[in-house]
């Protein structure tokens, strides 16, 4: 199993997420149940400081006299990974649950929180693409300081030889030899304490592990990671049919977030594919919490509390409201695509009138209300490539400004000739990474007059 190791290369600059693709969407549990009043989102409420990082390899078998429930006391650093170019956005959203000291980071934000605190960051940021959990840092001046910094922190408290684990590396800026080198010293470590601790060491599964470390590397730091949410938080549950180049779920959130999408207003995407922002703004509209139903890898992980995680659940459906106020369209010119996203939307327990999905060419919609907000995801990169579709750009942007003005128009593209081609002078450009693509999200404010071809 241990030759299965792969550390994954770490684009430059980038916190890379070697957990991404990391197996089909995890299933719904169960239904919830929409209440009937909305109620204000509580911040979560942050325990006193304590000092844990740095235990001392302990002598004895401590499987037995494992302290129980210390941890619901204890604050955490945490670090929460997110699409580059949505740091402020992750930052603001984390600052809105309630964790004051949010800070953007690279491809990120750090902030701290008490173990209901991680719970509740997993079910409800939209944004975060995982989050981890600091266990250990110290600066490093060789590969085999990995194996001590693994040797000395104390695993036990959440895996042991019953959890499957797996161990992942990135760097940025790290004067390391090998990652692979790197990932299997931080393994060894783990593996060889809870062997020493404990008299067996958890077996690794790359696929679908109990139990995730992740390792970064940074100059001369190394900091280990227990990575609390599992499958990443993009997988909402709800996708089953993908279409063509679909968005991930909490990039399709951050364009709305960045847009400034009022979830009272109206929201239309012509390009709406599988249906993924449409149906992550449904969700932002309705309050359901993005992690409702999906399994997390705390729940996994030793001492977990299911009674205090199932009201933390509870609480947060009963916030959900019934119905939604204005309305979302989405059109696309594949029937298919249509047909996923309806499937889709049915997954997201939305009733068929939540959403409107239909067939149709983005340059001959009509607007569905004098105002409103237009954010989508074009044909970009590689499927852009026929004649044909090179007018496609001049042709719906006239159609945007007959029948649109009023509207906020955002657009995600890697196409940076993109507002020339609409003969648009965008407000906003935000550079914004879809997957490895390097992508921009144009802002355009749709007025009826002083377009040269309107
Ligand atoms: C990048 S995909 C959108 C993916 C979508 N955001 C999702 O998450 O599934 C672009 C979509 O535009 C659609 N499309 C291409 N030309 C179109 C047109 N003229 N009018 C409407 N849709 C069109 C394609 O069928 C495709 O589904």
């Amino acid at each position: 199993m241990d030759a299965q190791y792969i550390a994954p290369a770490t684009p430059a600059g980038r916190f890379y997420d070697p957990f991404e693709d990391d197996g089909p969407a995890p299933e719904f549990t169960a239904e919830p149940q929409h209440a009937q009043e909305a109620q204000p989102a509580q911040a979560p409420e942050f325990a006193g400081e304590r000092d844990y990082s740095r235990e001392r390899t302990p002598s004895a078998d401590t499987r037995n006299r494992r302290p129980r429930e210390t941890r619901q006391a204890e604050v955490f650093t945490i670090f929460a990974p997110c699409p580059q170019g949505l740091e402020e956005a992750l930052t603001a959203e984390m600052q809105a649950l309630g964790y004051e000291d949010a800070k953007a980071g690279r491809a990120g934000c750090s902030f701290t929180a008490d173990w209901a605190g991680v719970q509740r960051a997993n079910l409800y940021s939209r944004l975060a693409t995982r989050i981890l959990v600091q266990v250990a840092h110290a600066e490093i001046s060789h590969e085999d300081d990995i194996l001590e910094l693994a040797r000395d922190t104390p695993w036990e408290r959440w895996f042991g030889a019953e959890q499957t684990l797996r161990v992942d590396t990135s760097a940025i800026k790290s004067p390391v030899q090998s990652l692979q080198y790197c990932n299997l010293r931080a393994k060894d470590g783990i593996c060889d304490r809870l062997r020493e601790l404990e008299g067996e060491r958890p077996s690794i599964d790359t696929v679908r592990p109990d139990a995730r470390v992740h390792l970064f590397l940074t100059g001369h730091t190394a900091t280990l990671y227990l990575d609390t949410s599992g499958e990443s938080l993009f997988k909402r549950g709800w996708r089953l049919d993908k279409g063509e180049a679909p968005l991930r779920e909490n990039l399709a959130a951050g364009m709305l977030a960045l847009a400034g999408w009022d979830p009272a207003a109206p929201l239309l995407d012509p390009f709406c594919g599988s249906g993924t922002i449409l149906i992550e703004a449904a969700w932002i509209a309705l309050g359901v919490p993005p992690g409702i139903s999906r399994p997390f890898g705390f729940e996994r992980l030793r001492d977990h509390d299911a009674y205090r995680w199932r009201d933390l659940k509870e609480d947060a459906r009963s916030r959900i409201l019934p119905q939604l106020d204005a309305p979302l369209v989405g059109y696309d010119l594949d029937p298919q695509a249509i047909e996923f996203a309806q499937n889709n939307a049915e997954r997201a327990w939305l009733t068929a009138d939540s959403i409107r999905f239909e067939v149709g060419d983005a340059r001959q919609i009509t607007a569905p209300a004098d105002h409103g907000w237009i954010v989508t995801n074009p044909p970009y990169g590689e499927r852009m490539l026929t004649e044909q579709d090179a007018d496609l750009w001049r042709d719906w942007a006239t159609c945007l400004k007959h029948n649109f003005a009023g509207w906020q128009l955002h657009v995600i593209t890697s196409d940076l000739t993109l507002p020339n081609q609409m003969r648009l002078k965008p407000k906003r450009r935000v550079p914004l990474f879809n997957g490895a693509l390097d992508c921009r999200l144009f802002g355009f404010e749709l007025v009826a007059a002083g377009y040269r071809d309107a």
